[in-house]
């Protein structure tokens, strides 16, 4: 196995720093802390490991990504406000070859109108929405399914 093989990195974007206490009839009592706790438990009994990181900047997000190249196996990212309208971080998903798997805590077509539209999906390889912190859960499950690590 490469070493990159069974590296995953989970980007959450602007905002999801105040999970817990922000909204939380729409996202939730779960902290992030207890997300990224929850989720390096789960891969550690699926082998994989994780590198996390929560920005509140477009451009720090954009450079996480293109430094992906070559280092992670996949991406898990809950781009939060840009899922909606920032082509700079779809593009930079575009531009390295690591799947990514979109992910939103809240069913992103049940809210209002602007966030019906995600300009990340088109070049993800799927979307889990809708589940609250389990969303994440879910999308490390298919980075699993996606890397073969399910079935080792
Ligand atoms: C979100 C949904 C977005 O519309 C919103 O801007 C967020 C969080 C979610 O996880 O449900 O910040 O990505």
């Amino acid at each position: 196995m490469r070493a990159d093989t069974e590296k995953i990195l989970v980007l959450h974007g602007p905002n999801l720093n105040f999970l817990g206490k922000r909204e939380p009839d729409i996202y939730g009592a779960t902290t992030l802390e207890d997300i990224n706790a929850m989720l390096q438990e789960r891969a550690e009994g699926l082998g994989l490991e994780l590198t996390v990181i929560q920005t509140n900047h477009e451009g720090v997000m954009i450079d996480a990504i293109q430094q992906a190249q070559g280092q992670y196996a996949c991406i898990i990212i809950n781009p939060a406000a840009f899922t909606h309208y920032s082509i700079a971080v779809r593009d930079a998903l575009a531009a390295v070859s690591v799947p990514a798997i979109e992910v939103h805590l809240s069913n992103i077509y049940r809210r209002e109108e602007f966030r019906h539209h995600s300009v990340v999906s088109p070049i993800a390889v799927g979307q889990i929405a809708g589940f609250g912190a389990n969303s994440y859960l879910l999308a490390l499950e298919a980075a699993a399914g996606l890397l073969g690590a399910d079935k080792q």
